[in-house]
């Protein structure tokens, strides 16, 4: 019996597609700049939006909120933090980001059908996008989003962090561990088979973004470092199309 010259066929059939891409330097700019600006605000408090989040953070903030739902609990128009122009760079960034994400789920075999792929313009971005400014301790615990699509950006992560995964320099608790996972973020689904696994950890790099499907479980490990890390995360809706286009 010949034991080379086989053809091996693989399949992986199931299970969500998670994208990693690139922001652009103004769109981190512009996140950027109008977080810290939210942040040193007297009137902060206005934007604090840990209240809707599983973040277990001091600070995150929405970019922007609703001052009649804080007033007296009813739905009203939004108070967006960006101006004009920077609100359209953003919403056009996210988008054709997201709708990307779409059209490589089709490539990817990962849907089957060219109606899964949406345009920029059929995807909402649910308002308002939040910053979370991660310190020394703090953690996101296993939680999921709301909508059709959801996406993470980083803004800041400072080297510390990776170091602390780094066996050389790490500290005692980290040193010999086989899971080195600080200030990762780590996505879940199904379960852990024999040569499978259920979870896949990520070290961020500052102006990545992952787009993965909303209802994707995710979490954040803490670190200990005396630093900052900082990201924006969004959610997508489906706009009702009035007509397919394929
Ligand atoms: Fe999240």
């Amino acid at each position: 019996m010949s034991i080379s010259g086989r053809e091996f066929n693989w399949r992986k059939p199931f299970g969500p597609l998670i994208v990693q891409s690139t922001i652009s330097d103004e769109l981190h700019e512009i996140l950027l700049t109008v977080g810290n600006r939210i942040r040193s605000k007297k009137s902060k408090e206005d934007y604090d939006y840990r209240e809707r989040l599983a973040g277990n953070l001091s600070e995150e903030y929405g970019y922007g909120y609703d001052r009649k739902i804080i007033k007296d609990g009813k739905t009203a128009d939004l108070k967006i933090a960006f101006s004009k122009k920077q609100f359209h760079i953003v919403e056009e960034e996210l988008r054709w980001l997201a709708a990307s994400y779409t059209r490589i789920c089709y490539e990817q075999k990962n849907t089957d059908s060219k109606k899964d792929i949406w345009k920029p313009e059929e995807l909402k971005i649910a308002h308002p996008l939040w910053i979370n400014y991660m310190k020394q301790g703090e953690w996101n615990p296993v939680h999921n989003h709301t909508g059709l699509l959801s996406c993470v950006i980083y803004l800041q992560v400072p080297p510390e962090i990776g170091e602390e995964n780094d066996k050389r320099f790490g500290t005692e608790s980290s040193k010999k561990t086989n899971t080195p996972s600080a200030g990762k973020i780590e996505f879940s689904f199904g379960s852990h088979t024999e040569f499978g696994k259920s979870g896949i950890m990520y070290t961020p790099q500052e102006k990545q973004i992952y787009i993965f499907p909303a209802k994707l479980n995710h979490h954040v490990y803490p670190f200990k470092s005396k630093v900052e890390r900082i990201s924006v995360s969004c959610n997508f809706e489906a706009l009702l199309r009035k007509k397919r286009y394929v």
